[in-house]
């Protein structure tokens, strides 16, 4: 039996299966209301994520878990695969190619469903870099020089891309293309939301009432901001050089098990829950716990006999047991570039049909056009 957490993402997982075997199923998504006209008391949903491969259990946790949920409850769904945010430091071309394609394969694995929402690539929509100008000219290099995720980025560089700077700015332009009202994110993305919610005031004073206020939608506890297994002071991260700080969704059940038992931890032998004194262990508990739906004190008493590096085998089966149904779909998925191809096609004329009215908009209000 699948971990509670994920029923739903079964049912998803199993509606795949079926669009993936019916001829039908990609013209039939065309038949769904996504790309109308929202009237002001609906939702939006906009979100995207970096085209770094297979995802990590922090993506996953922190925002891809939430975007299946929206699916079920919001009007209109968009998520993006952010590959013009994955060139700001120097990439290979192949490498981000097969990145595109893994990602796209992670998200429909989790539950993201070509039915219920659109997924696309940014670069196929260019109103994402049309808008990214016009904010651009409206911001300031204090402002975005200001930006934590810049600063950490940017220290280790001699020479900074124009690119890293001004990201922020693109992912302003990424939500309110869709006049996006909702934005499901991982805690380490606040900075750059207000930033968007920034840009949307500054250009409905300048230019009179347009973009809706994007709000965040930041997960609940500790899955927020899931910790790196080998420095559980900073988050798990695609971008940390050692592979064992993070779990991936397509990692092996042996590979899993390696990870966790590595994970750095202390020398209290019993399992407490204690986020601040053992950040270690607790991100074990919090991880175990995100995965399986039990409350962090539950799974301490059930815990209560066992040395830590004991417990760590029990939360690494825990975790196994839920990657391994989205392990095997991402892996059969991978299989079929022409179908994760058409989707991606697909959610790009979707998204175009959306973009194309804000951007219209867009150009009247700043005098770009009559
Ligand atoms: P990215 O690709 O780094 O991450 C995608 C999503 O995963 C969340 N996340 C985490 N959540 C909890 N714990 C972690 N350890 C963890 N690591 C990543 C992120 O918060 C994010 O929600 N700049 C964005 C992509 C982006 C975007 C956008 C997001 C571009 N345009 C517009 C929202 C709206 C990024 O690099 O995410």
């Amino acid at each position: 039996m699948p971990p509670k957490a994920y029923s739903l993402h079964f049912r998803w997982i199993f509606s795949l299966n079926s669009l993936i075997n019916s001829p039908l199923s990609i013209n039939a998504a065309y038949n769904y209301p996504i790309y109308r006209s929202l009237s002001t008391k609906e939702d939006r949903v906009f979100s995207g994520i970096q085209p770094t491969g297979t995802l990590h259990i922090g993506n996953y946790f922190g925002a891809v878990k939430k975007w299946v949920e929206l699916q079920e409850s919001s009007d209109s769904v968009l998520y993006s695969i952010v590959d013009l945010h994955s060139i700001t430091l120097p990439q290979d071309p192949q490498v981000l190619k097969k990145n595109i394609l893994e990602v796209t394969a992670s998200l429909l694995s989790c539950g993201i469903s070509p039915e219920k929402s659109i997924l696309f690539q940014q670069s196929m929509v260019p109103q994402h870099t049309e808008l990214s100008w016009v904010l651009g000219c409206m911001t300031t290099m204090a402002r975005l020089g200001h930006l934590p995720q810049y600063k950490e980025k940017s220290a280790s560089l001699k020479e900074i891309p124009l690119g890293l700077f001004i990201y922020p700015v693109l992912q302003s332009a990424d939500i309110l293309i869709y006049k996006a009202n909702k934005v499901p994110v991982g805690e380490d993305q606040l900075q750059h939301l207000q930033l968007a919610q920034h840009l949307a005031n500054l250009f409905n004073k300048r230019f009179g009432k347009f973009f809706p206020h994007p709000k965040a939608l930041i997960s609940d506890g500790s899955s927020a901001r899931v910790k790196s297994l080998r420095n559980p002071t900073k988050k798990m991260s695609k971008s940390d050089v050692d592979p064992k700080s993070r779990i991936e969704l397509a990692d092996t059940d042996d590979q899993i098990v390696n990870k966790v038992k590595k994970a750095l931890t202390d020398f209290t032998s019993e399992v407490t829950w204690d986020p601040e004194g053992r950040p270690g262990v607790a991100n074990i508990i919090a991880i175990h716990s995100a995965m399986t739906g039990k409350d962090p004190e539950r799974i301490v008493e059930e815990a209560v006999g066992l040395e830590t590096a004991q417990y760590k085998l029990v939360a690494a089966e825990a975790i196994c047991e839920g990657i391994r149904p989205i392990r095997t779909k991402i892996n059969e998925l991978l299989k079929e570039p022409q179908y994760l191809h058409q989707v991606l096609a697909d959610g790009a004329e979707k998204a175009s049909n959306i973009a194309a009215i804000t951007w219209d908009g867009v150009r009247k209000l700043v005098g770009l056009s009559h």
